[in-house]
């Protein structure tokens, strides 16, 4: 769970799936410096299974490249299993409307299919989770069982990322629902202002 939404919050942060990170040209003229303000998170309203407990990142504003540290505590009562999907609303406030974002090349409103195939192409089979969710004893495969997962301070590097043109600076709303075998299992909203 923690692992899925540290997905979720690069996705939120703009940052894009791992995978296209190292796919991101390093030119000098690419560079450009971003930042996440004010974030805040909170639960939809409802009987879910699955919670976020507590969600804190710093610094406020995160800076894209930069450090970003976070905590987080996920609960969950039921097992979350395969077939799981993640599916994205994401929001820009422009003028005094909401107007949803389109998913392009995975960043906006995205759904992502098969997320418990995407957790086992980005960590092998039988090998450790990455650090520091293996520190911590934090899956990183489905299922996940009902439970409380745990992330304490952890900090990580966030690396130069080059953004689509039309996610400009302004304030954001997105909302992340997790459904479980075509079950709505968790569902919490997220806002920011990107900066730049
Ligand atoms: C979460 O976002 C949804 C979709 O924008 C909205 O309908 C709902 O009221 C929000 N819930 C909370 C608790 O903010
Ligand atoms: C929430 O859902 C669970 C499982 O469906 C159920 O057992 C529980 O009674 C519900 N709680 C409330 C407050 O509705």
């Amino acid at each position: 769970m923690a692992q899925l939404l540290f997905c979720f919050l690069l996705t939120f942060a703009a940052l894009g799936p791992f995978a296209s990170e190292a796919a991101a040209p390093a030119s000098l003229y690419n560079w450009m410096f971003l930042s996440v303000n004010d974030f805040t998170w909170s639960n939809c309203d409802g009987n879910w299974s699955g919670n976020i407990i507590s969600l804190s990142v710093s610094p406020n504003p995160i800076n894209i490249p930069g450090e970003l540290t976070i905590s987080i505590v996920l609960e969950t009562t039921e097992r979350l299993t395969a077939p799981t999907k993640i599916i994205l609303t994401a929001k820009k406030k422009i003028l005094l409307s909401w107007i949803t974002l389109p998913c392009i090349d995975n960043i906006g409103s995205c759904t992502y299919d098969n997320i418990c195939e995407v957790l086992d192409t980005s960590f092998p089979l039988g090998e450790p989770c990455p650090e520091p969710l293996h520190t911590y004893g934090i899956p990183c495969h489905c299922p996940f069982e009902a439970g409380v997962y745990s992330l304490p301070e952890a900090t990580f590097t966030l690396p130069n990322v080059e953004l689509p043109s039309w996610l400009t600076s302004g304030d954001y709303h997105v909302n992340a629902v997790i459904m479980a075998d075509n079950q709505k299992f968790a569902c919490a909203n997220f806002t920011f202002f990107l900066g730049s």
